[in-house]
């Protein structure tokens, strides 16, 4: 099974544009109560972030626009793809490392969390990260 959970979201087309709107609960498109909102947008070219697993967190992640590269590991499995289109969000549940790369200039990535900002949530080390994924 990919790492890769995607959530489809209804675009609400029509000839002015389009429209997507993300609403909480077990029928609707985020599946867990919003308790942070924040996008990482400006990224300067060549750099990439993340490089972290969250203990608890939860989050979807929408590049709602241009593109970057997302790579999901979970201590066994590594996998990477392009995220460029407003109408998929992708979950990234906990115990899951992620980094970002190849951000386009124009890359605003939205990211939906289920609890308010914690440092003490994050796992920054990658072998911490793999003992706790592995043996927990
Ligand atoms: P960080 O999570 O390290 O960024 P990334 O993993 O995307 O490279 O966060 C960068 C800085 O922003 C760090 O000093 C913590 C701060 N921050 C907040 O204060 N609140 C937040 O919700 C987030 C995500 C980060």
């Amino acid at each position: 099974m990919s790492l890769f959970q995607w959530i489809e979201l209804q675009e609400h087309g029509d000839d002015r544009g389009q429209l997507v709107a993300l609403e909480i609960g077990h029928e609707k498109n985020v599946p867990f109560e919003i308790k942070r909102i924040y996008y990482i947008y400006n990224t300067e070219s060549g750099v990439s972030r993340g490089y972290h697993a969250h203990k608890e967190l939860k989050q979807v992640a929408i590049c709602v626009s241009g593109s970057c590269r997302m790579v999901l590991d979970n201590g066994k499995a590594r996998e990477s793809v392009l995220m460029s289109s407003p109408s998929k969000g992708l979950l990234i549940e906990s115990m899951m490392w992620r980094e970002m790369h190849d951000f386009s200039s124009d890359c605003v990535l939205l990211v939906l969390a289920s609890e308010h900002f914690s440092e003490a949530d994050y796992i920054r080390n990658y072998d911490d990260f793999l003992r706790q994924a592995n043996y927990a």
